[in-house]
């Protein structure tokens, strides 16, 4: 009798949690655990926030693909991950099908119609780098939804909308269990944030501590207008509308018509190949792709593994072949929509080798010296998914800087995007990740403002997927990426040591090697110096999140440095 009780009990329990999609736990979620390392054979999710990776990976069991998880988790981080997760904001998608399909999906936001190049320069010409950062004018018209919405049309095996976005409203209705870091994100912008939004915001009615419950109704109903309706329910109607009402009232320029007006793009992918493994990564609107492409070919004539990981030789070798690809950035990218980004010839891999020819092994080339080859023209978040068939996504997405613009928009509960800073505000002028742009990269209406981040997938010899790799960190983006394929390939490492490995970063400009503290020895960093380059210490670089699949086996890494989850079944 105490058998059968205890067994309606559990299969009661087992209903509540296992009850699918639209059948709810009314009562905030709470129980977090946070694993680095996983390991599985039917399917694996690596992402910033173990709420997140528990949603995608819930999908994941009950029969959904890759992009089906995906869509949850982007969904799932807009709710437990404000400083990037969002709809508010965009990314890019890089998928690889069990079938062999590539293809890359851009839902980066884009610059409203009013958008003009001068838009955030004074009357003398100077930049007001607060408009492109912070408030109302900061924002790109948002592509997650969108992107999310073209992804389940084109992809989903479940097709089951509303079963993949009610885990993140109930989490907002119902609340979230804040971690310690997200306690102290929130208080650390809580200041900026009341003077932006004029007042308090659901997101800093008080000093947060760990464990404190969120709750965001507006943006549960938001969501529900998503679910609901979905790419109209917020492009279009009650919910567009008071986007352009808030944003256009607290001086921003974003109309209902440019909402409507969003479109996500299939892209065709980056494709290269580095020591016989083919490389699938973001093309233009992002640098990531090609500038990673570059420094993968810089490194092919070398056998990297016997110069020695941080050794001085290597990272000689590579801080010589980043300055030279983020010269070409600054100069060759921008949305190819608007701008003839000459891509062909920049991941020609002559092209990388003719460009290393002056590479001096015992010296610097100081970047004052360097041009651009070709004579033409924090934060962010990313999640690895892989599902049972072998089907693979990877996907970056960002509001850009952390808590994006900082500006809530009112009635909708969400945070907009800064993502205008990533355009060039002025030829020459830094932007918030110390990048400089020109003509390619400056602001038109409609245009997509030119990103680094590099969500890529790694192809073994038989071109099934080998890794998943991806990571924030504004311009650190593209190196970590490359650090992390190297950490793999060439010094053998497995996912969560590959990931967990200290890493450095040039970009051409300022012209300066920045490390974490415990990346490069004082033997390296004096060896580094004599040959005339300057080196900085400075915090954390980039949240990797790498899915290596090899033996039937998948196994996950996430980043240390975060609440970053990794988990398989
Ligand atoms: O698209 C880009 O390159 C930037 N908006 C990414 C920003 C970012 O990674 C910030 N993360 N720490």
């Amino acid at each position: 009798m105490k058998n059968k009780s205890f067994q309606i009990l559990s299969l009661f329990i087992v209903y509540l949690f296992v009850g699918f999609g639209c059948k709810t736990i009314k009562q905030p979620f709470t129980e977090y655990s946070i694993t680095k390392s996983a390991e599985g054979r039917n399917g694996m999710v690596v992402s910033a926030h173990p709420f997140a990776t528990k949603v995608g990976l819930d999908i994941l069991k009950k029969g959904g693909n890759a992009v089906d998880a995906s869509i949850a988790v982007q969904f799932a981080l807009a709710v437990c991950h404000p400083t990037a997760g969002n709809i508010g904001g965009g990314g890019f998608m890089v998928y690889y099908s069990d079938k062999g399909e590539i293809a890359t999906l851009d839902y980066r936001e884009k610059a409203p119609a009013a958008a003009h190049k001068d838009m955030y320069l004074d009357a003398q010409g100077n930049p007001i780098t607060k408009l492109s950062l912070d408030g109302a004018l900061a924002g790109g018209v948002p592509g997650t939804v969108e992107g999310m919405w073209q992804a389940f049309n084109r992809y989903s095996k479940l097709n089951n909308w509303k079963a993949l976005i009610q885990p993140s409203i109930d989490a907002a209705e119902f609340g979230l269990g804040l971690t310690k870091r997200e306690a102290d994100g929130l208080n650390g912008i809580s200041k900026s944030m009341e003077e932006i939004n004029k007042g308090k915001t659901v997101f800093n009615p008080k000093t947060w501590k760990e464990g404190d419950i969120l709750i965001q109704p507006e943006l549960a109903n938001t969501l529900k207008a998503i679910r609901d309706r979905g790419r109209d329910g917020f492009y279009k109607g009650d919910i567009a509308k008071k986007i352009s009402q808030s944003i256009i009232s607290d001086g921003g320029i974003m109309t209902e018509q440019d909402l409507a007006d969003y479109d996500a793009k299939w892209r065709e992918p980056i494709i290269t190949f580095y020591r016989g493994h083919k490389i699938i990564t973001m093309p233009p609107p992002s640098s990531g792709g090609i500038v990673l492409a570059q420094l993968l070919h810089a490194m092919e004539p070398h056998n990297i593994k016997s110069l020695g990981l941080h050794s001085t030789a290597l990272t000689h070798l590579m801080v010589e072949a980043e300055r030279r690809s983020y010269a070409d950035r600054s100069t060759h990218m921008g949305d190819s929509d608007f701008y003839p980004v000459p891509l062909k010839a920049l991941i020609e891999k002559n092209y990388t080798f003719d460009r290393m020819k002056d590479f001096d092994p015992s010296k610097a080339s100081p970047s004052a010296n360097i041009k651009e080859g070709l004579r033409e023209s924090e934060e962010t978040t990313h999640f690895s998914v892989v599902d049972k068939d072998g089907n693979a996504v990877s996907i970056t997405t960002t509001l850009n800087g952390g808590y994006g613009s900082k500006y809530v928009v009112k009635g909708v509960g969400f945070i907009l995007n800064n993502e205008m800073d990533d355009f060039s505000v002025k030829p020459g002028v830094p932007n918030l990740y110390g990048l400089i742009g020109a003509e390619a990269n400056k602001i038109e209406p409609g245009k997509r403002m030119l990103s680094s981040m590099t969500p890529t997938i790694v192809l073994n010899k038989d071109e099934k997927p080998y890794i998943v790799v991806g990571t924030p960190g504004g311009s650190t983006i593209i190196t970590s990426v490359f650090q992390t394929i190297l950490n793999i390939i060439d010094h053998g490492m497995d996912a969560p040591t590959s990931v967990a490995a200290p890493r450095f970063h040039h970009q051409w400009l300022p012209d300066m090697i920045y490390t974490e503290d415990n990346c490069l020895t004082e033997n390296v960093r004096n060896e580094l110096k004599k040959m005339g380059h300057t080196i900085t210490s400075r915090g954390k670089i980039g949240r990797v999140e790498a899915i290596i699949l090899k033996d039937g086996k998948l196994q996950g890494g996430a980043d240390p440095r975060g609440d970053d989850d990794a988990k398989a079944y």
